[in-house]
């Protein structure tokens, strides 16, 4: 039987369905990487521009991991965008797109998106998709104009199983095998909306304002975890939220503890 849903990209299909404003939109049937692809091209780009591949022969996660993203079973889409901010700030981006993204994911198929601090998109516990923001700034400027680059993974469904290792070392998941049905053209669209408005948002009032919202998707809230700090730093306490700058609270032994995002990894310390 033929599956009703479409898993194959179609440029018409996407800008049909967006909402707010038109960007840029450039799709391939298959790329290095798409954050690499407009990184590439900058600073020629009109902003906002859109990249989506089919399949990443190269997909990046944080710190140099590989992003598994075969074809046409995942959204592999990145933004490339304007952003006027202090350079200090802009940490709080992963959020910012994490939930954007969890949004997007609900608005189109109704599956229950939990964040875990700073970029990752959970399923029922599993990670089904991550957010990879990258920020271009040109020393020479003494503006606070930068790009950012903002690439976002959702796993869609997946021909192997998590019991047939495809070399992703956490749990895992994908939309149709945790039960959620999606058009791939109709979940770009709603990603591209999304985006662009909590970007526009937090370029107008910053992290703070929706804090709460992210908040309410905390996947560790109130649970003990360990804190790894570049190759042997580990903090263990109780994850307590977020700040309005987008740092992780930890609540220690010796008091509370802003965590900056960067070089650190967060897991459950049951895991
Ligand atoms: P940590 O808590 O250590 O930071 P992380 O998941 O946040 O873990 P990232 O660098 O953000 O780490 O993401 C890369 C990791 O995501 C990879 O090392 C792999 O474990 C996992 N991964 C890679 N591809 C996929 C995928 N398609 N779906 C789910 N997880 C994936
Ligand atoms: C993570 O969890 O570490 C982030 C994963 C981000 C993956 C997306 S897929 C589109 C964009 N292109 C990349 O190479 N990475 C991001």
């Amino acid at each position: 039987m033929s599956d009703p849903l479409q898993h194959s990209l179609n440029r018409a299909a996407i800008m049909s369905q967006l909402t707010g404003v038109l960007p840029h939109l450039e799709l391939v049937d298959t790329v290095d990487s798409t954050n690499d692809w407009l990184k590439r091209r900058l600073p020629d780009l009109s902003s906002p521009t859109v990249m989506i591949a089919g399949q990443q022969t190269a997909g990046r996660g944080r710190r140099g991991r590989l992003w598994h993203s075969p074809a046409d079973q995942g959204l592999y889409l990145s933004l490339a965008v304007q952003l006027s901010a202090p350079l200090h700030t802009l940490s709080a981006l992963s959020l910012v797109a994490g939930l954007a993204a969890a949004t997007a994911i609900e608005a189109s198929c109704q599956a229950p998106i939990q964040l875990k601090w700073p970029n990752d998109l959970l399923l029922n516990e599993q990670k089904c998709g991550g957010c990879l923001v990258e920020v271009i700034s040109d020393p020479q400027r003494s503006t606070a104009l930068h790009w950012v680059i903002v690439g976002v993974g959702i796993n869609l469904r997946f021909a192997t199983d998590p019991d047939h290792d495809p070399g992703i070392d956490q749990r895992w998941t994908d939309l149709h095998q945790a039960g959620h049905a999606v058009d791939i053209n109709r979940l770009a669209a709603a990603l591209i909306d999304q985006l662009l408005m909590h970007i526009a948002s937090f370029a107008e009032a910053g992290f703070a304002a929706m804090r709460s919202r992210w908040q309410a998707r905390d996947a560790f809230d109130g649970q003990a975890v360990v804190v790894h700090q570049g190759d042997d730093q580990v903090l263990h306490g109780q994850a307590a939220g977020v700040t309005d700058a987008g740092e992780l609270l930890l609540i220690r032994a010796e008091g509370q503890q802003r965590i900056s995002s960067g070089e650190v990894s967060l897991r459950r310390a049951s895991d």
